[in-house]
């Protein structure tokens, strides 16, 4: 019998709900991706690269073009300019580059602070380097960083932090003070930063997302990991980048090398191509903010109780005020009697700590949100 090195896990929530959903007949609100297309010109740049053959093996780091145009993206976003030849690497989604960066990074026994609800793949990622997750719980609520309890979590062992902004489930978005508050903690440390932006360019409320990498000190301990997916509404492309200094990207490009060793070449070309327009990526905060906006007024004629987003693609929404059941039992039963599916927030956290929020995903068209309201205004039909 084959020894388990991840025994706790099983399928993952993403794909119970999705299947549940799609038995169900439901609305998907639950797994993060968009229900709308990506923009045409892209999609035209990926056929004409696949029909001009450029799809053979690309360089290990990323072909060229990509490297350099996501080093000016870098300095227009946030004003540093990495070196594209020895600090960007493009991967096979931002799943790959945490993955590599935690490798990278962690060895037998070594400590990683994971602020908690967490997305899923860090903790799985760590106990296969023999790493151990220390859990620090964000504030109930807004979701902001209690950095006193991360503080409180540093030890002599303590070898990284992985920190995730703006943030899933939640969508709280960091402020330069959070940024100045993980630095000073860290200074003269050497703790290493693995952080997970995969929603950059997704903030509402004239917020700015702030790259932990835009800060000089950090930066030099830091790997910032994105994804394309996210950005463009491809997340089946799994495509994404991790922007690190040369030594710490030498090592993450070992681990990476014998991962995947490159990633798909044709979609590099053509988002060479397509990034070449800051406005793709600038006009998305707009583009998401009217669904925000759309959903969070629908969300307002419920019974649930919620803090508008301020970034990601995901809405929290609370109900411990209506009804004492678990946040599971409420997800199913929205799925299989509303017909609206969500994923409960207990899954996110370590010990499924159930504050009765559910999350929902409201990348989707219009009128599937509208529907998805209506519903949800019957919500104590089935409490
Ligand atoms: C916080 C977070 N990090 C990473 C990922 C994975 O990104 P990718 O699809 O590029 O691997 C996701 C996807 O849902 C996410 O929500």
């Amino acid at each position: 019998m084959l020894s388990s090195k991840l025994p706790n896990l099983g399928t993952t929530i993403f794909t119970i709900m999705s299947k549940m959903a799609q038995d169900e007949g439901a609305i998907n609100l639950s797994q993060g991706f968009p229900g709308f297309g990506a923009d045409p010109v892209l999609l035209e740049l990926v056929a004409k690269y696949t029909k001009e053959n450029y799809n053979q093996y690309a360089p290990m780091s990323g072909i060229p073009a990509l490297q350099e145009v996501l080093a000016s993206k870098t300095h227009l976003c946030q004003g540093y300019l990495p070196d594209m030849e020895s600090e960007v690497t493009i991967v096979s989604g931002a799943t790959e580059a945490i993955f590599c960066a935690i490798t990278a990074v962690v060895q037998e026994g070594d400590e990683v602070i994971v602020l908690e609800p967490a997305y899923d793949s860090y903790d799985p990622a760590i106990t296969l380097n023999k790493g151990i997750s220390v859990y620090v719980p964000l504030n109930v609520g807004d979701f902001s960083v209690d950095w006193q309890k991360v503080k409180d979590a540093i030890t002599s062992n303590t070898k990284a932090i992985i920190v995730n902004t703006p943030h899933n489930p939640s969508g709280f978005v960091w402020s330069a003070s959070d940024v100045n508050q993980l630095a000073e903690l860290i200074q003269d440390r050497e703790i290493y930063v693995i952080s997970d932006e995969v929603y950059e360019h997704i903030t509402f409320d004239e917020k700015k997302h702030i790259s932990i990498g835009s800060h000089p000190e950090l930066r030099a301990k830091t790997f910032v990991c994105g994804s394309f997916g996210k950005t463009f509404h491809v997340t089946g492309w799994k495509i994404g980048y991790c922007i690190a200094p040369k030594d710490l990207s030498k090592e993450f490009r070992k681990v990476h090398q014998y991962v995947t060793f490159s990633t798909v070449t044709p979609i590099q070309f053509a988002l060479a191509e397509y990034l070449k327009v800051p406005d793709r990526y600038l006009s998305i905060p707009d583009f998401y903010q009217k669904k925000r906006d759309f959903f969070a007024k629908g969300l307002a004629e419920t019974k649930l109780g919620f803090i508008p987003s301020t970034g990601s693609f995901f809405q929290l929404a609370s109900y411990g005020h209506l009804t004492d059941i678990s946040d599971w039992e409420l997800a199913e039963r929205m799925t299989r009697k509303l017909k609206v599916a969500c994923i409960p927030i207990s899954v996110f956290y370590s010990d499924k700590k159930d504050d009765k929020i559910i999350r929902f995903c409201f990348a989707k068209e219009e009128k599937e949100l509208e529907l998805a309201l209506e519903r949800l205004r019957k919500l104590e039909s089935i409490l």
